[in-house]
């Protein structure tokens, strides 16, 4: 008999496991037709040179997964049962089905890309991507603390099962910190742990979002939020911000949800005055909307003391305050809270319920302990002389190399600077002197003012800032 299949003794792969894949692969590839009779198991044992009983465990899995009848006595056949989708022969039409485009949900297809962060090739200073300085952070203690909860570990997942909102000693110390450091006001039972805010935004847009909904965002504003809202189907209004922040007198009347940054305004590094603080609040309580105030950077203000929440100073029922510990700590922790409103406690826990669950545990339970035992606020505040001084050295630098052609926007805080250059060229400069520089248009829906970058100070050494500066100027 001429086998219709081959087999390779050189390969590590067991026979009857090549016997077996050959045979799929013929089956769905149209070349045995259904109802086609295979060769008995003595026959093809005897093609090649196998013992039977390696034809019979190759059969019987083909058998066992429907690719083949075995119908007992009378002989064993290519299935009549198998899909016709999954047969014919894989020619160029069927490559073309493979890559033709999938048919996405319109959810899906409003998101944008998302933005490319490779890293710099060596010898470029990056100047494009603010975060927090790993090199400072406490690993040693952090690791103490995992290690702590890995020991007792079966004790606490038992408990993890039952805390849907999250670990409850850590929304405990969050509510803590952010009644002492934020004037928040809360307890424990209106915390819930998410993974990252960015999270918490993506809920807020699940739980408060319908199709056709308006949704006011910051002009410019964080992107990553105003995605989300718009894959939920809302329209944006979008609202200019100024020096003191949102104009919260053009807030639009028909909008359900705004979606805004007081503390430090992302990315230009305003903060909402007092007056229109109080406007945005009365606007939320006249037109029943909510206001998600994204406190993304707020432990790092560098004169006077830390601005008070939004969401302590008036009608809390209103907002939705969200938190993150992907600055004061490290974005990889992807850990963040929100603090809600009582009414929305229960549909923001059902909503991450059916999303992921829970956020993981062990990490919840190493930094509640972290919270609870001071070592955050310790870290915060060594990080903040560290980043003040980084800003320092950048501005000084801007000021030596730019003077006046150097408009920096903003207030004393955060871990970047917005600075809007008097010097067209400054693009290619950058690219010719090896900085890597980002500019700020893709945070704007609207035209963006030309020549807005984006300067990182936080994670780079004063030094560095110093020659990236000088490499901007020339
Ligand atoms: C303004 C703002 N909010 C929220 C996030 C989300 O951060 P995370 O999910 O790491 O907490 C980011 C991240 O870039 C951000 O810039």
């Amino acid at each position: 008999m001429r086998t219709p299949i081959a087999i390779d003794r050189r390969r590590q792969r067991p026979l009857h496991r090549q016997i077996y894949e050959e045979w799929r692969r013929g089956i769905l590839a149209g070349r045995f037709a259904p109802g086609e009779r295979m060769p008995s198991t003595r026959e093809l044992a005897a093609a090649l040179r196998v013992s039977r009983a390696t034809v019979t465990a190759a059969y019987e899995q083909l058998v066992a997964e429907g690719y083949l009848d075995g119908h007992r006595g009378s002989g064993t056949f290519v299935s009549q049962e198998l899909p016709d989708r999954a047969l014919g022969p894989a020619g160029p039409s069927a490559a073309r089905a493979a890559a033709a485009p999938a048919r996405l949900s319109a959810f899906v297809e409003r998101l944008g890309p998302i933005a490319s962060r490779e890293p710099s090739p060596a010898g470029v200073l990056d100047l494009s991507n603010a975060g927090p300085d790993l090199d400072l952070f406490p690993f040693a203690v952090w690791s103490r603390l995992v290690r702590r909860h890995l020991r007792r570990i079966g004790q606490g997942l038992r408990r993890h099962a039952e805390d849907r909102a999250g670990h409850e000693p850590l929304r405990e110390a969050i509510a803590a910190y952010l009644r002492r450091s934020r004037a928040v006001r809360c307890a424990a039972d209106q915390v819930v742990i998410v993974s990252g805010s960015q999270q918490a935004l993506d809920l807020c847009a699940r739980v408060l979002v319908d199709p056709g909904d308006e949704v006011v965002v910051e002009e410019p504003g964080y992107s990553g939020a105003r995605q989300l809202f718009a894959a939920a189907g809302a329209t944006l209004r979008p609202v200019a911000v100024d020096a003191d922040g949102l104009l919260a007198s053009a807030l639009p009347p028909s909008a359900r949800l705004a979606y805004v940054t007081p503390s430090h305004q992302f990315p230009l590094g305003a903060s909402l005055s007092l007056a229109r603080r109080l406007d945005l609040l009365a606007w939320a309580r006249a037109r029943r909307a909510f206001v998600i105030e994204d406190d993304y950077d707020s432990e790092f203000r560098y004169v006077g003391a830390p601005l008070p929440a939004l969401q302590g100073l008036g009608d809390a029922s209103r907002v939705v305050y969200v938190g993150t510990l992907s600055n004061a700590m490290f974005p990889g922790l992807r850990i963040g809270y929100v603090v809600l409103p009582s009414t929305l406690v229960e549909p923001f826990v059902r909503a991450k319920w059916y999303a992921d669950r829970q956020t993981a545990y062990l990490e919840q339970a190493a930094l509640a302990d972290f919270i609870r035992e001071g070592h955050l606020e310790q870290h915060v505040r060594r990080m903040r002389r560290v980043y003040k001084a980084r800003r320092q050295a950048l501005l000084d630098a801007l000021d030596r190399r730019f003077g006046a052609r150097a408009t920096v926007l903003g207030d004393s805080a955060g871990m970047h600077l917005v600075v809007r250059f008097d010097a067209p060229d400054i693009a290619t400069r950058a690219r010719r002197s090896g900085v890597a520089l980002r500019d700020t248009r893709a945070y704007y829906l609207g035209a963006a003012p030309a020549n807005e970058f984006i300067l990182r100070f936080s994670d780079l050494g004063e030094r560095a800032l110093g020659e990236g500066v000088r490499r901007l100027a020339g």
